[in-house]
């Protein structure tokens, strides 16, 4: 009698421990094949590759100050120098917030009605989406048409997206008038294509009276502001 208990025991002790092992199998499994499915990325054709990560923003509640604290959604016209930019992750604004101190610049945030996802795979989904259908994300902040018209010299600045400018640089670009003004695009980014950013930026503003010579960086590289200084002394904007 007691044989037949120890082995009743027994018997149930390893049943119980098989189902724990299958339960543990399971959640593994299931996790493995989500974080595998979320990390893919659609691709609109065979030549594109994912853009290499910058990382993750710095405030994940706030990444690069979406909201739009960080510069006034009207430029007040003072100087007759605009910098205005686009950016998700901060490097573009850290490069802006550079050309402003060196010349006094007015600033100007471009920022989308729609927010950018906060997560960068999300982000890069929605940046490629934009890309190939020639999207023109709406702009929820403007330049004054009085404050417009008085500035000579208009820097464009933004990451390079998916090999180019985001789309959002054509509907700043389409809103403005160019005529008489100079351009000087500059950008950051990871790794490549940044000339083909900055000749981008050039062939977005055709009205233009002349475009200086761009400066691209990559985020160390932002982080030397002598690069920036030089840059701004060379094309004859600061001596
Ligand atoms: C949607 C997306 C696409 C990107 N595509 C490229 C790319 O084609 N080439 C590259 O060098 N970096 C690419 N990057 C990296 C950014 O250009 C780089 O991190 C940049 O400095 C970010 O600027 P920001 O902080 O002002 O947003 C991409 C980043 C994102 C989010």
């Amino acid at each position: 009698m007691k044989q037949t208990g120890l082995f009743l025991f027994t018997a149930l002790a390893v049943l119980c421990a098989a189902c724990r092992y299958a339960v543990c199998l399971m959640t593994v499994l299931s996790v493995t094949a989500f974080a595998s499915c979320s990390g893919d990325i659609t691709e609109s054709d065979g030549t594109t590759e994912q853009p290499e990560n910058p990382g993750t923003p710095e405030d994940p509640d706030n990444p690069d100050g979406q909201d739009g604290q960080d510069a006034p959604d009207t430029p007040s016209g003072e100087s007759n120098i605009l910098v205005a930019y686009f950016s998700w992750s901060g490097n573009t604004q850290r490069m802006a917030q550079q050309i402003v101190s060196q010349t006094g610049a007015d600033l100007f945030r471009i920022e989308p009605v729609t927010l950018y996802p906060e997560d960068y795979t999300e982000c890069t989904e929605v940046a490629l989406a934009e890309r190939d259908s020639d999207a023109r994300p709406a702009i929820s902040t403007a330049v004054d048409a009085d404050a417009w018209s008085g500035y000579d010299i208009v820097f464009i600045g933004c990451p390079v997206w998916w090999h180019t400018a985001p789309m959002i640089i054509n509907t700043f670009t389409e809103s403005y008038d160019f005529t008489g003004k100079t351009v000087v695009p500059f950008c950051t980014y990871a790794s490549t294509y940044r000339d083909e950013t900055l000749a981008r930026i050039v062939e977005l503003t055709p009205g233009a009276e002349a475009h200086l010579d761009g400066l691209g960086l990559t985020s160390g590289r932002l982080n030397d502001g002598t690069n920036v200084e030089n840059w701004l002394r060379e094309i004859g904007m600061i001596k």
